[in-house]
């Protein structure tokens, strides 16, 4: 087991960011999970340990004023970040074609799926500079790349996301910080089960493997990403499809 490292986790109360919190905090690391939902949240970081282990920060992350407090309340409680892995993502409305979609749903898709990523990234950055390493992941979605119908605002945003990254990764290249993105098909989890039965079968049904992914396939492969290991990529999208990606 290496050094232990400080992971911030947004998503953390469930579905991916919590398998991946559970998996970072079992391989040494100590955790910053970071959600809007404050009470499953310290639940969920509870589940793997003190505070000192799991630290849950409850925090809206499409808010400027909130990202800068959750990174001001880290740098002087906890200590320099070395992972940042963004989970916290939402669809939105689905099943809605292009000149049907509300306005305000996009404007609150792009708010967490985008805008959030980037006030995450600028903040994670900045703290990791002075250290020369770290190692950032967004989690995009294979809508980003393809773009899935009745998903507009998601499918925009997260192929805007991609496109950050690819920006970003660039910019940091030099610095010992890595930024990638994920590029997950369907992996099951509360997000999905929310979303109607055609809308989720769309969506599988192009899956060449047949099947949706397992949060601990998503798991381990966010680990390696987020690992020390993985140091000669950046700006990159990792595939999680099952096949279904072709670039
Ligand atoms: N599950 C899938 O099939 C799938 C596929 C592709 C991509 N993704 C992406 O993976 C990520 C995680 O998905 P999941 O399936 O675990 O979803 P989930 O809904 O189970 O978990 C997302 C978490 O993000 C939190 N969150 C939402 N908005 C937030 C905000 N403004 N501030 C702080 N926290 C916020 C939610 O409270 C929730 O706990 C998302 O970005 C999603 O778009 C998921």
């Amino acid at each position: 087991m290496g050094e232990e490292r400080i992971a911030i986790i947004t998503g953390a109360a469930r579905g991916i960011g919590l398998a991946v919190a559970k998996r970072l905090a079992a391989k040494g690391d100590r955790i910053v999970g970071i959600d809007l939902q404050e009470d499953l949240l310290k639940k969920s970081m509870a589940s793997i340990g003190d505070e000192k282990k799991a630290l849950a920060i409850p925090a809206d992350i499409s808010r400027p004023e909130e990202v800068e407090k959750v990174f001001a309340k880290i740098a002087a409680e906890v200590g320099t970040p070395e992972v940042l892995v963004n989970c916290a993502g939402i669809t939105g409305q689905t099943g809605m074609p292009a000149h049907e979609v509300d306005l305000e749903d996009f404007d609150r898709v792009y708010r967490i799926n985008l805008y959030a990523a980037f006030l995450l990234t600028r903040a994670a950055v900045k703290a990791m500079l002075p250290a020369g390493k770290g190692r950032i992941l967004h989690v995009a979605s294979i809508a980003g790349k393809e773009g899935n119908a009745g998903m507009l605002a998601y499918s925009a945003t997260k192929a805007g996301l991609i496109g950050m990254v690819k920006s970003a990764g660039k910019d940091y290249a030099e610095t010992g910080i890595t930024i990638n993105a994920l590029a997950p098909a369907v992996i099951r989890t509360d997000m999905v089960a929310a979303m109607p039965d055609h809308q989720v079968k769309y969506m599988t049904d192009k899956i060449p493997m047949k099947r949706t992914g397992e949060l601990d396939e998503a798991a381990a492969m966010i680990d390696f990403i987020v690992s020390p290991e993985c140091s000669f990529t950046t700006g990159f999208t990792f595939d999680l499809t099952g096949g279904r990606a072709t670039y």
